[in-house]
């Protein structure tokens, strides 16, 4: 009987290493998470709250509502490590054998041929929210340069909530007349190619063999950058880490867009649903999803329209929260065959309840700014190399 007990008591030793790959990602002294969970003494007062947050699938945080597919960056616990945490808190979340050195994260790291650094520090304050910041990095690209790793180095990890960054090609209007190299504060929106887009806790991207993303010659690196105050005034300069291909791939990496600018969101309604449609006009490899909207979304769904009506929900993001700006990055390549039909749904809440709203007394329609709506359903495809946005919509 004592013994049976004893087999049975679950220690910090066994819970630790899911806090270790599941949770040190944000929760270390420097990351984006309000406190460190490195130590038996850190961990302790947090027990109660953490098998909430576990068992509510509040954290880590993913959120993945439905899917037909795998995503290789799924952050979210087994149902295995849920029933561990939860049995340990319920035993008294006792510490047992001591395991010696606190947890440390190993960072995400791949060799990079060139590293490209903000030449100037953003400031970020104590307080408040701060516009999307935008830098365009002083690097030139005298030659197509194929990248196939990209991995984003923020400084302070703990005030970066997403980086996207974009490819803007030669002759661009993007941009025109910034300075480079100097930080500057805007609403974000644009159509160019975007390289890679960051995240707390994530893991860097890394394209399957023999795909990767043009920089094409001429072209420069454009980082947008949403910082979230911590309490303490910082700086950050983030550097970018890119690893080229050492030939040109079989295939190109393109990131495509469904959209609409063609909506209203009344004053106070909630659950209005906004959808947008798209025709594949080639085969194609579908690599990952990324949902944007502003701070009145609150879920997402891409999907494929078969011929007789059934749809396949390929990704249903539900709640979409705003300072999660995740990338689903799919664990195989999914083949679209021509003529596919892809239909992405946003549903926004602009009523009281929904506690990030800015003013839900106002009709909102689609502007850059966070105040007003977008609805984007990015999709990177991997094409064929010689084929670039135009021509892969030639038919
Ligand atoms: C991707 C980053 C990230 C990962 C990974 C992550 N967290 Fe968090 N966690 C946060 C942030 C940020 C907050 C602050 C609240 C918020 O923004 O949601 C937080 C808050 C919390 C809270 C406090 C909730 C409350 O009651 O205020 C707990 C408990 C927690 N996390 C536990 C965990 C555990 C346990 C894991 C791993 C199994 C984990 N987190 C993984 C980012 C993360």
């Amino acid at each position: 009987m004592l013994l049976a007990a004893l087999a049975a008591l679950v220690t910090y030793n066994d819970i630790a290493p899911i806090l270790e790959q599941r949770c040190l990602g944000c929760h270390t002294e420097s990351g984006i998470a309000p406190m460190p969970l490195r130590t038996y003494a850190q961990v302790r007062p947090w027990a109660k709250a953490i098998r909430e947050a576990v068992v509510k699938r509040a954290m880590p945080p993913w959120f993945v509502a439905s899917t037909s597919v795998k995503f290789a960056n799924d952050a979210s616990l087994s149902a295995n490590e849920i029933a561990l945490i939860d049995e340990w808190v319920k035993q008294g979340a006792v510490e047992g054998p001591r395991r010696g050195q606190p947890l440390a994260q190993a960072p995400p790291s791949h060799a990079a041929d060139l590293v490209l650094t903000m030449p100037q520090p953003v400031a970020v304050p104590a307080k408040g929210e701060m516009p999307y910041q935008f830098v365009i990095l002083p690097q030139s690209f005298p030659h197509d340069r194929w990248v196939d790793a990209i991995e984003v180095r923020p400084a302070s990890r703990g005030v970066v909530h997403h980086v996207v960054v974009y490819v803007r090609e030669k002759g661009s209007p993007w941009l025109a007349g910034k300075a480079v190299g100097k930080p500057f504060a805007m609403p974000g929106a644009t159509k160019s190619d975007i390289l890679a887009v960051y995240a707390p806790g994530q893991p860097p991207s890394i394209f399957p063999a023999g795909m990767a993303k043009k920089i094409p010659a001429g072209a420069d690196i454009v980082l947008q950058l949403h910082y979230t105050p911590n309490g303490r005034p910082t700086q950050d300069r983030t550097a970018v880490a890119l690893r080229f291909s050492t030939r040109v791939p079989e295939r190109r990496v393109l990131t495509l867009q469904i959209d609409t600018t063609n909506f209203l969101i009344p004053a106070g309604e909630s659950g209005v649903r906004v959808s947008a449609a798209g025709t594949l006009p080639n085969d194609t490899l579908l690599l990952s999803l990324f949902p944007h909207m502003h701070l009145r979304g609150a879920a997402f769904e891409y999907a494929i329209v078969e011929p007789g009506g059934r749809i396949e929900t390929l990704l249903l993001v539900k709640p979409y929260q705003f300072h999660w700006q995740l990338s689903y990055q799919l664990a195989e390549p999914r083949l679209l065959k021509k003529g596919t039909r892809l239909r992405c749904t946003a549903w926004y809440d602009n009523s009281l309840n929904n506690a990030r709203n800015p003013d839900p007394t106002a009709d909102v329609r689609y502007g850059e700014a966070s105040s007003d709506e977008m609805m984007v359903g990015f999709f990177d495809v991997a094409v064929p190399a010689d084929t670039d946005k135009s021509t892969f919509f030639l038919r």
